[in-house]
């Protein structure tokens, strides 16, 4: 069982998620965030601290497509560990997941982020 990030994160990265996770098991991109799946103890205190709705449970079906992507990119990418809240993108709300029906791949960068 994990959790994953979803494209809905892509240039909102609220950043409320990391740090409620008590296995620091977030990994940061140049524009969201991913889970390692392998990591992830799957307690559910992230899930609801996404104002985006950007996590989902392996149980929801709309998660499968995430998985491996979630897996490649905190492991295979070097994207950095992120565990500290901060400035979320300052242009988060144009980003709303509502505003992209199709979503947001388009916008995914595999660069790494910053992290902590
Ligand atoms: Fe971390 Fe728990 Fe979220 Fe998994 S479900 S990423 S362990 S906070
Ligand atoms: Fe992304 Fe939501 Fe966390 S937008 S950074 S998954 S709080």
């Amino acid at each position: 069982m994990t959790y994953v990030v979803t494209d809905s994160c892509i240039k909102c990265k609220l950043l409320d998620c990391v740090e409620v996770c008590p296995v620091d098991c977030f990994y940061e991109g140049e524009n969201m965030l991913v889970i390692n799946p392998e990591e992830c103890i799957d307690c559910n205190m992230c899930e609801p601290e996404c104002a985006v709705e950007a996590i989902l449970p392996d149980i929801d079906p709309e998660s499968t497509q995430w998985i491996e992507f979630n897996r490649k990119y905190s492991t295979e990418m070097n994207w950095p560990v992120i565990t500290k809240n901060g400035d979320p993108d300052p242009e988060n709300e144009k980003y709303h997941p509502y505003n992209f029906p199709d979503g947001k791949m388009h916008l995914f960068s595999e660069k790494p982020g910053k992290g902590d």
